[in-house]
């Protein structure tokens, strides 16, 4: 019988690309997206459903994860890959802007994997995967509220590996690095820095930086996620972390054998900051 898996934030990026693998490797997919009435690429089969989710609407979420049941009778894996970045000084950052960054990022997974919870717990199976990133290890200038919200979910997830594998559930975290999606496009929430002319030069160097296309080529594809994830779902290991891209490996092997204040240092030459 061919396994069944669940994605968030599947209308675009990482969490399409992740429906269309799975897809094409035989399995049943629930995409699940705010609007899946606007979804042109994915087609509906017997195979693929689209079931609206917005993880900031806790009845669409239990409405989701029952749809999805019944669709397909079990679900085996969940993906908790909605997400998008906050940009700017802390400051410029409305209270809205920075505690929805959490919602979508932090509590939604909350909201879901609490949805899903019983559900893997009856079957005494089932693997959680969170994408967080390398920014969940480390981080960019002002990237610091997206940034946390990210480190938040690591921590949050090393606790669930602990706490959930009496019930015969994995969990796992996807951390990609620069990857070619809307994220740093119309997924950007950025923040109004007019009040904030202070930060004007600084955040137009790193602007710059994170804009120059020289910066940009050595991203991943959506697909090459889609394929990590692909590994974190069938492995059958209780390997908690999975670095995606290039950029990720050579970050987190700066940070991991020269230690924070060198990684860190290296990032502020190279932003020119
Ligand atoms: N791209 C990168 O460089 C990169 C690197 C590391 C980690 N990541 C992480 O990868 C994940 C996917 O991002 P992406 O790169 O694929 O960017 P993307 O193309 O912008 O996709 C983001 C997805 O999240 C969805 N989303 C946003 N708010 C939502 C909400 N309230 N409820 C449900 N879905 C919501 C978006 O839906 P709509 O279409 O409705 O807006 C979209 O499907 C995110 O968690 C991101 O933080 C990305």
């Amino acid at each position: 019988m061919s396994k069944a898996i669940v994605i968030t934030g599947a209308s675009s990026g990482i969490g399409k690309a992740a429906a269309t693998f799975f897809h094409q490797k035989g399995w049943n997919v629930v995409a699940t997206m705010r609007n899946p009435e606007k979804e042109t690429d994915l087609k509906e089969d017997e195979r693929m459903k689209l079931f609206k989710l917005d993880v900031m609407d806790k009845s669409s979420i239990a409405e989701a994860v029952q749809k999805s049941i019944a669709a397909f009778g079990k679900i085996d894996v969940w993906v908790n890959n909605a997400g998008y970045g906050a940009f700017g000084p802390l400051e410029a950052g409305t209270d809205e802007q920075i505690r929805r960054q959490y919602d979508v990022n932090f509590f939604g997974v909350i909201d879901c994997i609490k949805a899903i919870l019983p559900h893997f717990k009856a079957n005494r199976a089932g693997v959680i995967i969170n994408v967080t990133s390398i920014g969940g290890l480390l981080t960019l200038p002002l990237f610091g509220v997206y940034n946390s919200s990210k480190f938040a979910l690591e921590g949050l997830s090393e606790g669930l590996w602990f706490d959930l594998q009496q019930f015969g559930i994995k969990v796992k975290v996807i951390e990609p690095g620069g990857i070619k999606t809307d994220f740093a496009g119309r997924s950007l929430d950025q923040f109004d820095q007019s009040e904030f002319p202070e930060y004007e030069n600084y955040s137009k160097i790193i602007a710059e930086k994170f804009t120059d296309p020289d910066y940009a080529k050595n991203f991943g594809s959506p697909e090459m996620v889609a394929g990590v994830i692909y590994t974190a779902a069938t492995d059958n290991k209780t390997t908690l972390r999975y670095l995606a891209g290039k950029d990720a490996k050579q970050f987190w092997f700066l940070r991991r054998w020269f230690g924070y204040k060198f990684q860190m240092g290296m990032a502020k030459r190279y932003m020119g900051i």
